[in-house]
């Protein structure tokens, strides 16, 4: 579906995505692909909704938290319990073998990048009542901090650089970051349970991850799941352990705006500010890679940094983690990584001149509309408002010609992956309000240092 006129019209089909696939507690990805709740989608279907339904926005982040583990992990897929038909589904997780996991709803036992934090001062910003809205944060408080203690107390190094266990938890699930990692894991055939591609039954072959990435998903899901999803039992000998630039400065970023949660119900936010400095400190400690120009990922596992240039590599800048020298450095970078157009700059999720780019393959080259999202805000706050501008303006021009997609091919702007995609649709109406400037309560920007 192509979407052309002016932005009301734009907002209007994207309200319509998002209506489409809510399921009356949350609101799924895709109708076919995703028919679930996945942890930062939901994130940002709340911030999408705020402007034109508050109830709604707040309904999507309670349902989340309402699936988190006690010990605070809150898990990157919350099953429904309609006839969504999904590998791996509810039966192949098994997260009631962890003593943490609730017994309803059912979920994975993984995370995704922790941008609740935002999605919550976002949700509030935007609330009519200053009272509702404040009352809205110090619901979500404790939990937001419980999720963000777990990160620390089972994930962080002494540097404050927290690691994902499974490629799915970074959100960009076949990038090539992972492949050598992967390439480690060789488990025997009997060692790999059996399964189903559904997702092959709702995108094309092409636009997806390979047999041989899944056969190593379902391998890591279910080594954590024989250790019952027990973090010390995973961190132990668990093949596959990165420290990712963009999960980390999420996580930074996440921790200012929890911070600021904090100061505006009159809460202690000491904690917050120094977890923010602990993993801004490690991020430029370890990641920053000069002859790059750019932030790299660690391999955990080995201690070793993975050369590859991906749009994660940018991602310090969401968190105000780079001082303005660097921030020009990554600027002057973005400009080859991009790819420029009259309509505006689209990001590849892997650098062009990479030999593995494939511009229509899911994290190996696509263009997603989260990226330009996390670009277009740390940019902004370095005061790049012209590039911020472009990626707002290469975002809505490729959705307005080929309708609400999962991912662009940043070469043609040709539409790839999942179809009436609500992720998509919220960072679109996210996008647009916060141009319209609504609602901005106290939008200063995070302080760079
Ligand atoms: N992104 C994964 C999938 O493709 C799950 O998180 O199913």
């Amino acid at each position: 579906m192509a979407v052309t006129g002016s932005h009301d019209e734009l907002a209007a089909a994207a309200s319509a995505v998002l209506e489409r696939n809510w399921m009356g507690h949350a609101t799924r990805p895709s109708p076919r692909l995703y028919p679930h709740q996945w942890s930062w989608d939901s994130a940002f279907m709340a911030m999408g909704q705020a402007l034109a339904d508050p109830q709604r926005a707040q309904q999507e982040l309670r349902s989340l938290f309402a699936a988190q583990w006690s010990n605070g992990l809150l898990p990157h897929i919350v099953f429904s319990e309609g006839p969504g038909r999904y590998f791996p589904g509810a039966d192949f997780w098994q997260s009631g073998r962890c003593p943490y996991a609730p017994r309803r709803p059912q979920t994975s036992g993984i995370v995704q990048p922790p941008v609740h934090a935002l999605s919550a001062w976002r949700v509030f910003e935007r609330l009519p009542d200053r009272d509702l809205g404040r009352a809205f944060l110090a619901e979500l408080l404790p939990q937001l901090t419980a999720w963000h203690a777990y990160l620390y107390r089972e994930r962080a190094d002494e540097h404050g650089l927290v690691e994902i266990w499974h490629p799915w938890e970074s959100g960009m699930d076949n990038s090539p970051l992972w492949d050598a990692a992967l390439a480690r894991i060789d488990p025997a055939p009997e060692q790999i349970p059996s399964y189903e591609r559904i997702d092959l039954d709702y995108a094309e072959v092409d636009h997806r991850p390979t047999d041989r990435e899944y056969d190593r998903y379902v391998f890591l899901v279910a080594s954590m799941r024989d250790r019952a999803y027990l973090p010390d039992r995973i961190r132990a000998d668990l093949p596959f352990r990165v420290q990712d630039a963009l999960f980390n400065s999420i996580l930074v970023r996440a921790n200012r705006d929890l911070a600021r949660i904090a100061r505006e119900v009159g809460a202690d936010h000491r904690q917050f500010d120094d977890w923010a400095a602990w993993t801004a400190g490690g991020i430029e400690a370890r990641m920053w890679s000069e002859d790059e120009g750019l932030y790299l990922d660690v391999d955990a596992c080995t201690g070793e940094r993975i050369g590859i240039r991906t749009f994660a590599g940018f991602t310090p800048l969401l968190a105000g983690v780079p001082d303005s020298t660097r921030a020009a450095r990554l600027v002057a970078e973005l400009d080859t990584f991009a790819v420029a157009s009259a309509d505006g700059l689209l990001v590849p999720s892997l650098g062009r001149d990479d030999p593995r780019f494939e511009p229509a393959r899911y994290w190996r080259g696509p263009a997603w509309p989260v990226v330009q999202w996390v670009l277009q805000d740390g940019l902004d706050q370095y005061g790049y408002r012209d590039h911020a501008a472009r990626l707002r303006a290469g975002l809505l021009a490729v959705v307005e010609r080929s309708g609400f997609w999962e991912h662009y091919d940043p070469t043609s702007g040709d539409a790839n992956g999942g179809e009436h995609f609500a992720w998509t649709a919220a960072i679109v109406l996210d996008v647009l309000a916060a141009g319209s400037g609504a609602a901005r309560r106290s939008g200063e920007p995070a302080p760079i240092p």
